[in-house]
Formats: C-alpha cells, sequence, structure tokens
C-alpha cells in the first residue's frame, strides 16, 4: 500500500495536544470545518495585489478563482499577502525593494503552516520576487501570472501601455499638445485589467516562468481581461493540490536546462534586458550556476520569432490571438531541452506539440524570423570589467560599431539640470555617459538608462544616440543603450573615472565596449577619486547599501543567495 505522504502543514495542526489546539482553533474563527485540519495539503496562495500596484489590481478576485480550484482537488486555500511593488507608482524605484519582498515571500511561507504555494503575480517586479522567495524554501509552488492589459487605442492608432511613455514627451513637443490632449491619451493607455501590454519587463517575467516550467502551459500569454485567464487560475489550483502530493518542489523543476531554456525563449519573444537581472538572482537562490556570460553564449545567436512592440509592432493580445507562447515553443523545439520538466509534470516540449499559428506577422516561423540573431549581447572591455549587456534587437544598426566622445552625467540630478542646455557640446556621434544609477549608487539601479536624448538633437530629427550606463532600461524602451556596466560607478568601477571628451568605442560584433583613455591616466584619475557619502544613514535601505551584489550577479543581497528549505525547528512557546 502507497504510504500517505507526510505534510508539512500537519507538523501545525496534527497534533493533539495544546500547540495544536491553539494552531487550529484560532483558524477557526474564520469557521473551518475540523475536517479541514486532518490531512488536506494547506495550499498558500500568495498575492501581490494591492491598489498602489495598478497592474495586480485584480488579483484578489483571481485569489477566489484559485480558491475553487483547491477546494475540488480536496486542498485547503488559505491566502496571505506580501509587498507589492507598483513599477509606476514607488519611489524611488521598485528594483530598491525587489529583494525585500522577496525576504516577506519567503519568511511568510516558511513561518506558516503550507505545503504548497500559489504565486499571484503581475507586475514587473511581482513576479521575480515571489519566485526568488519561494525558491530560498522550495516547497511545490506553482505561478499564476495576472496576465497583459488589452491593447490601448487613442485616435485610431494601437498604443502600448508603456511605449505611449516615450512618445508622450515628443508629442508634447513637436505637436504641440494641450492639456485635453494629454489627459485623453492617459485614459486611452491602459484600459483594461492587467500589466503592460508590450513585450516588456511584465510580459517578460511571465514568460520567463512559462519557459522555466512554473506555469501551466499557455497561461503567460493569456490578456488578463479574457475569461481564460481565470480558467487557467482555476486549474492551477487544482493541480497544486496534487504537485504537493508528488513532492514536484521547485528545485526538482528549476535545473540549469530550465534556465536555459529561459534565456532561449526569452531571445525568441524579444523580451527585456531586466530578465538576466532577475533569472541570475532566481538561479542563485536555488543554487544553480548561472553566469552573465551564458546570456550571450546561449541566447545571442537565437532568431527574433515575434513582432511585438517595443521593437515591434504588435501588442499581447493580438500574441494571444495568434497562439501565444505556445506556438513560439513548438518553433523553438529543436533549441530548447526537452527534458525539462514542468508543473504539469510534463516534459516543456510535449506540453506545446498541438499549437497551432493564426497570424504569422505577429508569430514568424523559425525559418523565417524577423531577426536571425536576436539576443542580448554581453559586452566586455576596460570600461565594463564584469560586463555590461545591450540588446541589439532594439538598437540602431549603424551604432553597432561607433566610436564617440563621452557626455558625462554624473548624477540623474546632474543629467537633468544641464540635457536641455542650449550650450551643452553634443551631436549625433557623442555618447552619452551616466553615472550613478547602479545597484548601491542611486540605490536601487532604476530604469533610467535609456535616457532621452538632448531637445536640440531630437528637434534635428535625431532619434538614438550611444548611451551608457549602470542603471537599467525599461523592457518596453528601445534604443543603442548599454546598461548593466559593472562594476558600477559608485564602487570605483572604470565607469567612475570617464570624462567628458574621453573617446568611447564600442564594436557589438566583437563585444566590445572600449575607453580610450591610457592605463596611466586611468591609474592616475583611480588615486584621486573618493567615494560618495552613502545616501542612507538607516533601515533597509541602508542595509540594502550595504550588502546588494553588482548587476551581473543578479542584485540580490549577498545574504539572500541560496536556500534554507522550509523547516523551522523551533515553536511558538
Ligand atoms: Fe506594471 Fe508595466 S507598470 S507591468
Amino acid at each position: 500500500m502507497k504510504k500517505k505522504k507526510h505534510l508539512r502543514s500537519s507538523e501545525w495542526f496534527g497534533g493533539n495536544d495544546k500547540m495544536g489546539f491553539v494552531h487550529r482553533s484560532w483558524l477557526r474563527n474564520q469557521g473551518y470545518p475540523d475536517d479541514y485540519f486532518k490531512g488536506k495539503p494547506v495550499i498558500g496562495i500568495c498575492n501581490t495585489w494591492s491598489e498602489l500596484t495598478p497592474c495586480n489590481g485584480h488579483l484578489r478576485d483571481f485569489a477566489e478563482v484559485v480558491k475553487r480550484g483547491i477546494l475540488e482537488a480536496g486542498g485547503f486555500p488559505l491566502e496571505f499577502p506580501v509587498m507589492s511593488l507598483g513599477e509606476t507608482i514607488i519611489r524611488p524605484t521598485s528594483m530598491l525593494f525587489r529583494n525585500l519582498a522577496s525576504m516577506d515571500t519567503e519568511e511568510s511561507i516558511r513561518g506558516n503552516p503550507l505545503d504548497g504555494i500559489v504565486l499571484l503575480t503581475g507586475c514587473d517586479k511581482t513576479t521575480p520576487s515571489t519566485v526568488m522567495g519561494a525558491c530560498s524554501v522550495d516547497l511545490p509552488t506553482i505561478v499564476v501570472p495576472g496576465g497583459p492589459m488589452l491593447s490601448g487605442r487613442f485616435r485610431g492608432e494601437k498604443i502600448g501601455s508603456g511605449s505611449m511613455n516615450w512618445m508622450i514627451k515628443e508629442k508634447q513637443k513637436k505637436d504641440g499638445y494641450s492639456d485635453a490632449d494629454f489627459n485623453e491619451a492617459e485614459v486611452c493607455v491602459a484600459r483594461s485589467i492587467g500589466h503592460c501590454n508590450t513585450m516588456g519587463t511584465a510580459s517578460t517575467m511571465a514568460t520567463m516562468v512559462e519557459a522555466l516550467g512554473l506555469t501551466l502551459p499557455g497561461f503567460s500569454s493569456i490578456p488578463a481581461a479574457d475569461s481564460r485567464k481565470k480558467l487557467f487560475a482555476q486549474l492551477s489550483g487544482r493541480r497544486i493540490v496534487d504537485m504537493v502530493k508528488e513532492d514536484l518542489t521547485l528545485s526538482k523543476i528549476l535545473t540549469r536546462k530550465a534556465f536555459e531554456n529561459a534565456i532561449i525563449t526569452n531571445a525568441a519573444v524579444g523580451g527585456s534586458t531586466n530578465l538576466i537581472i532577475h533569472l541570475t538572482a532566481i538561479a542563485g537562490r536555488i543554487g544553480v550556476d548561472l553566469k552573465l556570460d551564458d546570456f550571450d553564449t546561449i541566447g545571442s545567436k537565437i532568431p527574433l520569432l515575434v513582432n511585438l512592440k517595443p521593437s515591434g509592432t504588435h501588442l499581447m493580445e493580438d500574441f494571444f490571438y495568434a497562439g501565444g507562447l505556445p506556438v513560439v515553443m513548438k518553433e523553438l523545439e529543436k533549441l530548447l531541452h526537452k527534458d525539462t520538466i514542468t508543473v504539469n509534470g510534463k516534459p516543456l516540449t510535449a506540453n506545446y506539440t498541438d499549437a497551432i499559428c493564426y497570424d504569422n506577422d505577429v508569430i514568424t516561423s523559425i525559418d523565417n524570423p524577423i531577426i536571425k540573431e536576436a539576443g542580448i549581447a554581453v559586452l566586455k572591455g576596460n570600461l565594463c570589467e564584469n560586463g555590461a549587456v545591450i540588446k541589439p534587437a532594439a538598437a540602431s544598426p549603424h551604432l553597432m560599431n561607433h566610436k564617440g566622445k563621452a557626455v558625462v552625467f554624473e548624477s540623474m540630478e546632474d543629467y537633468h539640470n544641464r540635457i536641455d542646455d542650449p550650450d551643452l557640446e553634443i551631436d549625433e556621434n557623442s555618447i552619452l555617459v551616466l553615472k550613478g544609477v547602479g545597484p548601491k549608487g542611486y540605490p536601487g539601479m532604476p530604469e533610467v538608462g535609456n535616457v532621452d536624448l538632448p531637445e536640440k538633437l531630437l528637434l534635428k530629427g535625431v532619434t538614438d544616440m550611444v548611451r551608457i550606463s549602470d542603471g537599467r532600461m525599461s523592457g518596453t524602451a528601445a534604443g543603442t543603450v548599454i546598461l548593466h556596466v559593472s562594476p558600477e560607478s559608485t564602487v570605483g568601477g572604470t565607469l567612475a573615472l570617464v570624462k567628458n571628451g574621453d573617446v568611447i568605442h564600442l564594436d557589438v560584433e566583437q563585444r566590445k565596449l572600449h575607453l580610450d583613455v591610457p592605463d596611466a591616466i586611468l591609474a592616475a584619475r583611480k588615486a584621486q577619486w573618493k567615494p560618495p557619502e552613502p545616501l542612507a544613514t538607516r533601515g533597509y535601505v541602508k542595509m540594502y547599501i550595504a550588502h546588494v551584489e553588482q548587476a551581473d550577479k543578479g542584485a540580490d543581497l549577498d545574504f539572500l543567495v541560496g536556500k534554507s528549505g522550509s523547516k523551522v525547528d523551533r515553536d511558538l512557546h
């Protein structure tokens, strides 16, 4: 006879002693019958719902649907909140708090009587933060991605929820937009529940978790407002109960091969550069060795198969109608590892054999890709000893091999003060260098790397220039933007030593980023360099600055890397 699986929750609820009484008794104030505490798998629904995270505003509703599935499968659902990060709201940048939210998730899971976890995610950081936290506990876990918004429409034009941000300044200046125009554009962009509807960071994260095997197949590209999203949420609730019975933990799914599949898939969908930092941090938590160079080695030669904004023309709603991620996975079948297991217990590629493409303008075949080699390139050179990244698919071909003189901004404030100064010496061949926006420097590594070009060049019709920084870039942005320079300027990386007029050579094909300044001069500048005063004297931010790792390592806190499992040795008393 098959032995009944020992449930972790029975350590709280199973005892016929004082503590068993305490653990059950207080929960029963919600009216749960006693059989709920007798061997039902307890499933925690980790909810990132918040009215301050508009992209996740529907997740309370979704939690109820997930509960339906859990109850149907014989589980006992208990929903709990964790810190939620609203990309467009929270200051100074959501990335500063990703690791804090991951700690919240980790400790909330470990400290409670949970056997399996459903992560309700949506806006950019709410996916990596919760997955990171869950990895450090390593229970059976399934992800319910909240889904993208429906397409925006403004005056007959289809618009992406993030892409419009980059156009609006230009429209104000060039087309003389009034307040009324501005207001109208505002309400047309984000017109339904869900997260950004381009292949920005949120869609990239949803794609990532599906490619890793952490969602039911086909779930990630369904729009939030589509009834099938709720259907999949309910099925996820059913499935997690079985995952507990099968002891299908995260570490059984998240193997090195699963991470390689995520890198390949990200390249094929033209995903955000933010994938690098989050996937590296997740790998660090689960104990998989993933290096910055892997993103280039594994991903850079992968073809682009989807025509989605910000680099293409369509939106996530179109992607879903064209067949969505299942079609991409089917096209990638020969390139993906076939034996990685997914939350439904099946190998990844076996999940997509029936996928059909309904619109070749949105998803192309692998034999006729939009770009032959689309993945992220990792640059090396004396300007970024530990690496920097560029997304060639979003950059301008004429700038891929470019030499130019640096125009340096010491901080974001310095940039804002001087970028539109008519006397600023700058032309389209210059290279904009922005310092002080790395993990420790800002702090929190904001998405500012794709800074706007100076107004006088915009008016001349210049649309792109090389920009270099230790910051990140929004997944909805594009341009010849070199990001994640490591080590960052604040810790004395060579980026800190760049001066106005220095010549910088970018050669993407050779993966080179070089500061043409003799070593002796750089050494003299380094001797003069003084680290900036830390920007926080107390609280979480002080701890973050002291412990955050550099971008090439995923910008996790050094003491959070790895996992400590689900065991808690001591009880309340
Ligand atoms: Fe939430 Fe873009 S602002 S996903």
